[in-house]
């Protein structure tokens, strides 16, 4: 093979699967010293290890593999939990999530190598490579953003080709028939048969979370302490949020709870049926959402609703370096503040519900809204608080008054006597 001009080092974003391990060939073909990053993000399957010696198998002049758990739950996990992120009402943002990570270790990894380009392996159809690069120009726009498989143009005879002339061994297990993305957030299951939105979920699609008419007969329960808006400790017990989220994934996930199947709208413009099974995310959102009921004002909570949109589509959209996010994020940290206490939840084939919660710097008082004995409300500042509610309609009423047509009248007559 003609060997191409030299163009420096790239940093490809590298899992250790067909389409990046070809992409090492392929970028030195092009003229590039290939350094692989492997990041781990808590996906189940992988042996990171492994990886590495493939890498360097396929002609990786370095091979990275980083434990990134704790920087991906510290900046994108706890942020949009703060922030009940969920994309058009139901998505965790699970796959979302992990691309700006990607992007940042990417841009931290080509900084350190002196690199002049970064890699990723995502196709020219979905919006994770609209995520990588958008954020990666944001980051560092010095450096150019490659995205081989969607270059390259091969069919998938032809990338078989090229992987056994280049050291890339390829699959000899039957491969998954979804197109699968997880980390220690969730998982995303597309393609294959669950294009047509008809067609149930088969079985084999979920791998985190028990179908529930086969989860447990025994109800579980667990009560989960949040400090400023972030979950630090599950029945009682401190923990790192590495065991925190992988206990509740487990927990959840065994009583069956936490699959969505969603018909959900691309950025890249069309609509795409999307199935993720999602059961820590779920439950510590719904436990986090129930314990902002008690510690937020009616306002903060009623404009951080607004809010949370944005930034679940922010993040859905590449948008996370954003100006906007940053101010939507410090916001959401303002409101956290005041978010701490215990939530309890009772998870039960496919449910989880909250039913019990209590903070010290919760706003419920019970003295007001007792109808029993201890009841401090003023029941006589009643009188004056509802003439005055109630003075616009009355005044603008007043001024209309061919509003005051009672529709009981026409309702009766049109019955006749059969009203009565
Ligand atoms: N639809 C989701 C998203 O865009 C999941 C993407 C999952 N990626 C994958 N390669 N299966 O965030």
């Amino acid at each position: 093979m003609m060997t191409a001009e030299k163009k420096g080092k790239v940093v490809l974003a590298y899992s250790g699967g067909l389409d990046t391990s070809v992409a090492i060939p392929w970028l030195h073909d092009q003229g590039y010293d290939v350094v692989t990053l492997t990041m781990n993000v808590g996906q189940q399957a992988d042996n990171l290890e492994e990886i590495k010696s493939k890498a360097y198998a396929a002609g990786a002049v370095k091979a990275y593999v980083v434990d990134l758990r704790e920087a991906f739950i510290d900046t994108f996990v706890w942020p949009s939990l703060k922030a009940n992120a969920v994309y058009q009402g139901v998505y965790p943002l699970n796959s979302a999530l992990s691309r700006p990570m990607i992007a940042q270790a990417l841009i931290w990894c080509a900084e350190k190598e002196g690199a002049v380009a970064v890699a990723h392996g995502c196709t020219g159809k979905g919006q994770d490579q609209v995520r990588i690069e958008v954020c990666c120009n944001a980051l560092n726009p010095d450096i150019e953003v490659l995205a081989p498989v969607r270059d390259w143009g091969f069919t998938r005879e032809e990338e078989m080709d090229y992987a056994e002339a280049h050291n890339v061994p390829v699959p000899t297990t039957r491969q998954s028939p979804y197109s699968l993305d997880d980390n220690l957030w969730g998982r995303s299951i597309e393609c294959g048969i669950l294009e047509d939105p008809w067609n149930e979920p088969p079985k084999d699609a979920y791998a985190l979370t028990a179908d529930p008419k086969e989860a447990p007969d025994e109800e579980v329960t667990v009560e989960i302490t949040f400090e400023a808006g972030v979950p630090v400790a599950i029945n009682g017990q401190k923990m790192g949020s590495i065991e925190l989220i992988d206990i509740m994934n487990k927990t959840a996930g065994k009583a069956g709870y936490g699959r969505i199947d969603m018909v959900e709208d691309r950025l890249v413009g069309f609509k795409s049926r999307e199935v993720y099974e999602c059961p820590g995310a779920l439950a510590l959102m719904e436990a986090h959402k129930k314990l902002e009921t008690i510690t937020l004002s009616k306002d903060t909570l009623k404009t951080k609703k607004e809010l949370e949109v944005r930034f679940a589509e922010m993040a859905y959209e590449g948008y996370w370096f954003s100006p906007l996010m940053e101010a939507v994020q410090a916001f959401m940290d303002s409101t956290q503040k005041a978010v701490n206490g215990t939530v309890r939840m009772k998870f039960y084939k496919g449910n989880g519900i909250v039913n019990g919660m209590k903070s010290e710097s919760s706003v419920y008082n019970k003295a007001l809204a007792t109808y029993s004995a201890g009841d401090i409300f003023d029941q006589s500042a009643s009188v004056g608080f509802i003439k005055i509610w109630g003075m616009p309609i009355k005044t603008w009423r007043q001024t209309h008054s061919e509003k005051n047509v009672n529709p009981i009248d026409a309702f009766i007559s049109a019955k006749g006597k059969d009203a009565f």
